[in-house]
């Protein structure tokens, strides 16, 4: 029977992905720069049946910025089946093509009023205030995970250079994983904001820690969409949320590209 790895590299060849990057609302533009080939995930088994808006189904296997990579155009969300371990058999793809690092991107609501909507943030830790676990009944002990270094300082360094070498400024913070689908409530914001959190959103967390047990190095860069609830007058919304996107998109756009040229 064919693997998913046969499936995979049927189409888009054996050379070795160097690194694997999630692409998050509205910010799907990047992946159709790929010079390579567009895979749907219908076509890979274990891939997520994604349901939610503004995403775009395709793993994108080629170069960009003569970089060897593979982009996923879209999650699975916990809130669309409440499985935290959506994104697992994509992360084991990942790896079994040789990639070492994971950059995840997420649309974010900020607790920071420093940080606006249109900005990004890179993340320099994070807050699992789901409480859920991806490896939850994964029987090995590699289950135990360190997360102590789980946004990877060295990745971090190289987004940091490759912001200012672009002009992009790309503030860090702590971001906390709220299981969504219903956004938060202003009292909930608050409560994040005591525990340290700079921003919220509804991913990137169980893609992290499964990164991590896989032994890739782990970078996550939020674009705000909109200040988090409470925080000001202006209604949140999904559709709010892909409006906005698109602002900080940009930016990210120009960030990665550079960071992936001076690998
Ligand atoms: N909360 C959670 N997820 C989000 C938000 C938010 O305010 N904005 C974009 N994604």
């Amino acid at each position: 029977m064919k693997t998913l790895l046969d499936i995979v590299q049927s189409r888009a060849g054996t050379a070795p992905v160097r690194l694997g990057l999630i692409l998050g609302s509205g910010l799907g533009h990047l992946a159709h720069a790929v010079d390579g080939v567009a895979i749907p995930y219908a076509d890979l088994p274990g891939f997520p049946h994604v349901g939610v808006s503004g995403h775009n189904p395709h793993l994108h296997i080629g170069l960009l910025e003569g970089v060897r990579v593979a982009v996923f155009g879209a999650r699975e969300h916990y809130y669309e089946n409440g499985n935290p371990a959506a994104m697992r058999p994509a992360l084991e793809l990942l790896r079994a093509l040789g990639a070492g690092s994971l950059i995840t991107t997420n649309a974010a609501g900020s607790l920071r009023p420093d940080i606006r909507p249109g900005d990004l943030m890179l993340l320099n830790d994070h807050i699992n205030f789901s409480g859920l676990n991806p490896l939850i009944g994964e029987k090995t002990d590699a289950r135990f995970v360190p997360m102590t270094t789980a946004h990877d300082p060295d990745l971090r360094a190289a987004l940091r250079d490759a912001a200012q070498a672009v002009g992009v400024a790309l503030p860090e913070g702590v971001y906390a994983w709220y299981s969504g689908p219903s956004f938060e409530t202003p009292a909930e914001i608050r409560a994040i904001k005591i525990l340290g959190g700079d921003a919220v959103g509804m991913s990137t967390v169980p893609e992290v820690i499964l990164a991590r047990f896989l032994g890739l190095r782990a970078a996550a860069i939020s674009t705000i969409t909109n200040m988090a609830a409470g925080m000001s007058d202006e209604a949140i919304s999904h559709e709010h949320t892909k409006a906005m996107a698109p602002l900080g998109a940009a930016k990210l756009e120009k960030v990665l590209r550079r960071f992936l040229r001076d690998l």
